[in-house]
């Protein structure tokens, strides 16, 4: 298996009840794995974790038989080739378009700089915004800039923390597809999550469904029901 995840356990120390509980999850390279739950449920801790912004209190993280973390090992953020989109994009305000996605591929040469800056406006369709600043994008296109910047660095692992939660429902609907799309031409392995079932139908392979830090259900949209259809079907 290309990544797999297993019996990640997790509490912060205020917490009363284990905040992540045995987490585990095998991902195949370029799924699109969404874990659902609601507000407090732990899905950004997971993110967060699987970044190294977190110390798991236990469980082993692997990918390509690579070990991220384990009881012995622990590689850093920045050595994980793992790429994340934050909730609200987290673009730097003061920087164009071009410089954002530079910023995180300032080590390769420059001829290779232009090539990746490129190929990553290419992907999600915004070739000709290279010289605005962010402030001059819609809430949409500023989510496509922050996902071409964290897939500029050619990542291993694309991590989404609720990556709709600033735009409108209109747009949401819209950009769904997209992401998608954008994902799928990427042939990206990726977790996002969100508290939105239909994100999660529209846009994952799998739906993990998470309930206070633990799985509840994992399968593939069509074998997750939504709660709507589980009220019509009660
Ligand atoms: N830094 C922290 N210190 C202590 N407790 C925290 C901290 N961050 C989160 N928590 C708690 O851990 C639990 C899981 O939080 P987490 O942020 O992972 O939830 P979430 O599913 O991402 O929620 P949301 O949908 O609101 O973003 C919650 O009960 C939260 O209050
Ligand atoms: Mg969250």
């Amino acid at each position: 298996m290309y990544l797999s995840i297993n019996n990640l356990c997790f509490s912060y120390p205020s917490a009363k009840t284990e905040t992540i509980q045995s987490f585990t999850i095998a991902i195949e390279k370029g799924e699109v794995i969404s874990i659902l739950g609601r507000s407090g449920s732990g899905k950004s801790t997971i993110l967060r974790i699987l970044a190294g912004l977190e110390y798991a209190s236990s469980g082993s993280f692997h990918v390509q038989d690579e070990v991220i973390f384990d009881s012995k090992t622990f590689i850093q953020p920045e050595k994980r080739g793992i790429g994340m989109v934050f909730q609200d994009y987290a673009l730097f305000p003061h920087m164009t378009v071009g410089k954002n996605i530079l910023f995180g591929i300032s080590h390769l040469p420059k001829g290779e700089r232009r090539k990746r800056l490129k190929e990553a406006l290419e992907l999600v369709e915004m070739e000709d915004y290279e010289n605005r600043y962010p402030y001059q994008l819609s809430g949409g296109q500023q989510q496509r800039i922050a996902i071409a910047r964290a897939l500029a660095p050619n990542p291993r692992l694309l991590l989404l923390d609720e990556p709709f939660s600033n735009l409108d429902t209109e747009l949401q609907v819209k950009i769904r597809k997209e992401l998608r799309d954008i994902l799928k031409r990427a042939k990206i392995t990726s977790i996002f999550v969100t508290h939105d079932e239909d994100d999660a139908h529209a846009i994952a392979d799998r739906i993990v469904k998470l309930n206070h830090g633990k799985i509840e259900q994992m399968g593939r949209p069509c074998d997750i029901l939504k709660e709507e259809t589980k009220m019509v079907l009660s």
